[in-house]
């Protein structure tokens, strides 16, 4: 891998919790960060706070909702015409199941909001900007999951007819590594790869606060097993996994189903109608 410093490293959402703190860690290392957030306020903040922190002037905000999958085509156009190489993806953002008694919501999109920002986004994300993670290789993509998953029922994605907050949370969880598993294989020689991370358990964070109402571990906990995935040395050529904090780990039964996953993967083409090269 190539040293942290020389390295350009794409955090969507680093405006709160794991990604914000993750980001500062790697500015103090001298990465150039490239910010992503969806508030034009609070990524404004973020990025002046980073930089009071650390005294990097390499720290870069971009917005995009993920709410909405013309907002990411438009996001990775940007980064895409700034950076041409991108070394580290870390597809953070997310939506946490909010309170026990929300209802069921839309994306722009029309699509049930979580799996749109939590899933599609960054899948969309991920495969825009493939040619930037492909200019130097080696390059890092890093899903953030979580152990918390829920099978797919592919006859009720949407979840309109069977929706709890914490499944919808769960369910794209399970389809990020996924498309972690498939990413990885489909780039196994292209020196990319591609892993998914629980960082930690109920970190005391915004998501954590709002939808479970306890905490049970720190954003310093995320940020020690993020890092990892990141920065070490010890997973150059490591890909396709899941990862329990720094320990490779089992994931729910569905994401060793080809089929499950070849259905997950026609699902997203077709739902983010992305253009093939
Ligand atoms: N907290 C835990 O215990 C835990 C456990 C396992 C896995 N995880 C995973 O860790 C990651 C970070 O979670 P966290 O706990 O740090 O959560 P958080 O503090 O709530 O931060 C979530 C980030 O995602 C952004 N985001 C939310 N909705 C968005 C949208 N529509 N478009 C663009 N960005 C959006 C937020 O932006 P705003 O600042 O504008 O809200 C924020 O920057 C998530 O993938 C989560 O699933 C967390």
């Amino acid at each position: 891998m190539k040293p942290i410093a020389e390295q350009t490293i794409l955090i969507t959402g680093a405006t709160d919790g794991l990604g914000k703190q993750t980001a500062l860690e790697l500015a103090k290392q001298g990465a150039t960060i490239l910010l992503h957030g969806r508030d034009p306020q609070r990524l404004d903040n973020t990025r002046q706070e980073l930089q009071a922190a650390t005294g990097s002037t390499r720290l870069e905000p971009y917005l995009a909702d993920f709410s909405s999958l013309d907002a990411v085509h438009a996001l990775a156009e940007t980064i895409q015409a700034r950076h041409p190489q991108i070394d580290t993806l870390i597809n953070n953002a997310a939506l946490g199941p909010g309170a026990p008694d929300s209802t069921r919501e839309l994306s722009q999109d029309g699509y049930e909001l979580r799996f749109a920002v939590n899933y599609l986004a960054s899948y969309l994300l991920t495969y825009l900007l493939l040619p930037c993670l492909r200019h130097t290789p080696p390059s890092r993509i890093i899903n953030v999951g979580s152990i918390g998953q829920y099978p797919l029922d592919f006859d009720d994605i949407m979840l309109e007819r069977h929706y709890t907050p914490l499944n919808a949370y769960r369910q794209t969880k399970l389809a990020l590594v996924m498309f972690t598993f498939d990413l990885a294989d489909m780039l196994k020689d292209d020196d990319i790869t591609v892993n998914c991370v629980h960082p930690a358990s109920l970190m005391n964070t915004k998501m954590v606060v709002e939808g479970f109402g306890r905490t049970m571990s720190t954003v310093a906990d995320g940020v020690a097993s993020l890092l990892y995935l990141i920065t070490s040395p010890a997973l150059d050529g490591i890909t396709g996994k899941f990862f329990d904090h720094q320990q490779e780990a089992r994931a729910n039964e569905q994401a060793y189903d080809p089929v499950a996953r070849r259905q997950l993967h026609l699902l997203s083409e077709q739902l983010t109608m992305r253009s093939r090269a």
